[in-house]
């Protein structure tokens, strides 16, 4: 049931209702091979790569709806009573079923208090400190040249990022953050998830002088293949922000999506960056923003795949 992400696109290319070059349905419509002329092959090349990551975005929703493709990649449905009242089997050891239940139905939940708060004071002076000593890179001079990245466009955001290794050297309370993402955070979500990959850690600034943004984004393609080790499935960032109030802005956006068969979560959210507040979102699946920080903003991001 579970297509891989290339021929998902392949579909999207050969249905006619888009701007991709149509792929012709019976093999023997395909000119024999020297008639080709690698010229014409170049030109082909050259369309594809003229559309943006948020149309072919746009192309794949319009396919199937990301959430219905992303819940396939939980071990069970949690949209039943009966599977609701399974929870305590789980065996979560931090989150709350509460939360996984919304991450399957609507394909983000926030939650606050995972983290003691003097681990998270301590977290955002480190994270300081680091910026203090130049550990920070402008991310989007990075993705300008990413081959992974290749559609991103280096004006979307004002961040600077620097990556981080639980089993590195880092600094005291960023460990045990960095440990609480590796640990309870990723137990609890695998129990759930299809999660075999790579994890990365990132932590990022926004500097206020600019109003600082990131423009709507999504973190990866939806696909359900179990196989595929690429695509990023869960996105969790955690706020490292004391004392943020509303006029501080960098709130995180939530757009919200219909799909025209009335099960839509039409309406677009915002989330407060506020110290210890963690969102977690499924990656190919959520739209989402960073409106303009007027004030130096933190947060601590995993993907997990
Ligand atoms: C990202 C991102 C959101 C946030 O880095 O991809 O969307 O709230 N961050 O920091
Ligand atoms: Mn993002």
């Amino acid at each position: 049931m579970s297509d891989t992400l290339e021929s998902r696109i392949l579909k999207v290319a050969s249905s006619n209702n888009t701007e991709f070059p149509e792929f012709p349905d019976d093999k023997s419509d395909l000119p024999s091979d020297y008639e080709y002329d690698a010229d014409q092959l170049e030109e082909e090349e050259e369309i594809v790569e003229e559309v943006s990551e948020n149309e072919l975005l746009k192309y794949l929703d319009n396919q199937e709806n990301p959430l219905h493709i992303a819940q396939r990649l939980f071990y069970k449905e949690i949209n039943t009573v009966a599977s609701q009242a399974s929870c305590p089997n789980w065996q979560l050891e931090k989150l709350s079923c509460r939360v996984l239940e919304d991450l399957y139905a609507h394909g983000w939940a926030t939650v606050d208090g995972l983290i003691d708060l003097s681990t998270l004071k301590g977290a955002r002076a480190e994270a300081e400190q680091l910026l203090k000593n130049d550990a920070f890179t402008r991310a989007s001079a990075l993705s300008e040249n990413d081959p992974d990245d290749p559609f991103r466009d280096g004006t979307a955001r004002d961040d600077w990022i620097t990556w981080l290794d639980p089993k590195g050297e880092n600094s005291k309370h960023l460990q045990e953050v960095l440990n609480f993402f590796s640990g309870p955070l990723h137990h609890d979500l695998s129990k759930m998830i299809r999660l075999q990959g790579r994890t990365e850690y990132q932590l990022a600034v926004y500097n206020p002088n600019m109003g600082a943004r990131y423009e709507r984004h999504r973190d990866a393609f939806p696909t359900d293949d179990p196989e595929d080790t690429h695509q990023r499935r869960v996105t969790a960032i955690l706020y490292l922000n004391p004392g943020w109030t509303p006029g501080h802005g960098g709130e995180l956006k939530i757009y919200g999506h219909s799909n025209g068969n009335g099960m839509t979560d039409a309406a677009d959210r915002t989330v407060d960056p506020l110290l210890g507040r963690m969102v977690i979102f499924l990656s190919g699946v959520v739209d989402h923003a960073v409106l303009p920080a007027n004030q130096q903003r933190f947060a601590l991001t995993a993907w997990m795949r």
